[in-house]
């Protein structure tokens, strides 16, 4: 970490640097103002002392540069004995604490450590918030939401630890992005392999992952090495690890727990070191209790989760959403890029999104598609699914249970709907039966079961 040390009083400059120094922080000096700002344009300081009197200008001068290049040095400003006025100016100003000259070392030194402590924390936040813009501007992913931050964060702490990952999160939340993220922030030589344990038949797993020797099944034409191999100081991205078979889930275990493994047929061992990512988009514990999944596995590739939320709980992610994947279709269809309408969103926010990103994207490729050139996005291009399970929840945890029973709940719920919808249709049955989304004879027969007359 770097010090900068302002102060005209060259002994005091001295002292200062070797306190420093011994802390194990590199120290630059200024004796004026204009040294000073000449310093703080040439490098970016964790940390700054500043005496309030220069013999050029005035300290609070540089503490103004600082805040408005928006550096994130923390300044300590140091004030004659009782000039208590200009301390509270430097505050005001941005200090981050002041200390009275002439400087008590112990004082110092406690004051110190607390500034370094706030430096780094500013300077991780300043090193997150590059990474999620350079993310953003890479174009690969939004990350828009509190929650996604989080999420991302948290990848980006593990990516470089040896910990196995386990993403979960429903269908089309982004879990192999992630994991993508993950890997690409893990500084491994290696490469990402990636496996679907679900979409290839069981028998073919086990030879996909270990590899085999010619002749270990018929079939085996040839030497084969196995996805873990592929995945050689880097990371193997076993996805829908919840249908992993058991038979498999036991070798995995052990190739887990040794870095050892053999290929089928062979009786040589071999040794791999890669980084294990899984994904899952159903509840383990479940296949756990069901004696489908094995407990010690389980605790063996969930170093740590990460779980993604679904995009009904991020919704403020879908406008940025849209934008990204409007731009992408309208550029791989050869389309100007078309508006989107605030209804287009409107409606959009308030769909549930059974299948997350991956159906929102495929929601906008189809807008892209089937609007006319130079139109804006309507929503008339917005599949009926949208308007029909516009329902959003009541994410409500104190929802009463309804006394009179669910059926009579249902049915007045029922009743008070279709009064509405007959009213705002001024009476106009079939147009009050699209208002509600249902057909024509649904509404009939639902007006003669309730009996409600028009
Ligand atoms: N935050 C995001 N920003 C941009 N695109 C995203 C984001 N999240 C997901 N996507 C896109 O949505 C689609 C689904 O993402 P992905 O394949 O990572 O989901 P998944 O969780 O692995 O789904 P499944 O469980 O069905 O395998 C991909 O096209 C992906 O690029
Ligand atoms: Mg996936």
């Amino acid at each position: 970490m770097k010090v900068l040390v302002v102060d005209d009083e060259k002994g005091l400059r001295r002292v200062l640097s070797i306190f420093f120094s011994e802390l194990g922080l590199e120290v630059a000096t200024a004796g004026s103002l204009k040294e000073g700002i000449k310093a703080i344009e040439e490098e970016i300081f964790h940390l700054c002392i500043l005496d309030m009197r220069l013999p050029d200008g005035e300290g609070l001068e540089l503490l103004k540069q600082i805040r408005e290049k928006r550096l994130p040095t923390v300044v300590i400003v140091a004030t004659a004995f009782g000039s208590i006025e200009s301390a509270v100016k430097a505050m005001h100003l941005g200090a981050w604490d002041y200390l009275t000259k002439p400087l008590d070392m112990d004082n110092l030194e406690l004051v110190v450590k607390r500034a370094l402590e706030q430096a780094s924390l500013r300077f991780e936040n300043i090193e997150l918030h590059r990474r999620l813009e350079e993310v953003q501007k890479r174009g690969e992913m939004v990350c828009a939401s509190k929650a996604m931050q989080k999420v991302l964060e948290v990848a980006y702490r593990v990516a470089p630890t040896e910990l196995s990952v386990l993403i979960t999160g429903e269908s089309g939340t982004g879990k192999e992005l992630i994991a993508r993220e993950i890997h690409r922030k893990s500084g491994r030589p290696g490469e990402l392999v990636a496996i679907n344990c679900a979409s290839i038949p069981h028998e073919l797993l086990e030879a996909e992952l270990f590899g085999y020797r010619k002749g270990a099944f018929t079939g085996a034409s040839g030497d084969r090495k196995g996805l873990i191999e592929e995945a050689k100081d880097g990371t193997l991205f076993l996805d829908e690890i919840g249908d992993m078979p058991l038979e498999l889930q036991a070798k995995m275990l052990r190739f887990l727990e040794t870095g050892r493994f053999k290929r089928l047929g062979e009786t040589r061992e071999r040794r791999v070191k890669t980084r294990i990512i899984s994904a899952t988009n159903q509840p383990i514990e479940r296949h756990m209790e069901e004696g489908r999944f094995r407990e010690d596995l389980y605790y063996r590739i969930k170093g740590i989760e990460i779980h993604l939320p679904p995009l009904r709980e991020r919704r403020e992610e879908i406008p940025l959403l849209v934008e990204r994947f409007v731009d992408e279709f309208s550029r791989q269809y050869n389309k100007p890029k078309p508006m989107v309408t605030t209804e287009f969103l409107a409606a959009l926010s308030r769909y549930r999104f059974p299948g997350n990103v991956r159906e929102l994207r495929n929601i906008v490729e189809r807008a892209v598609v089937l609007s006319p050139e130079g139109a804006p996005l309507s929503p008339e291009v917005l599949p009926e699914e949208v308007f029909k399970k516009a329902v959003v929840e009541a994410d409500d945890p104190v929802l009463p249970l309804p006394p009179g029973g669910l059926d009579s709940l249902l049915e007045s719920q029922e009743r008070r709907l279709i009064i509405k919808a007959l009213k705002e249709a001024k009476g106009v049955k079939k147009r009050a039966a699209e208002l509600l989304g249902i057909s024509f004879r649904s509404f009939r027969y639902r007006l003669k079961k309730l009996d409600i007359e028009s």
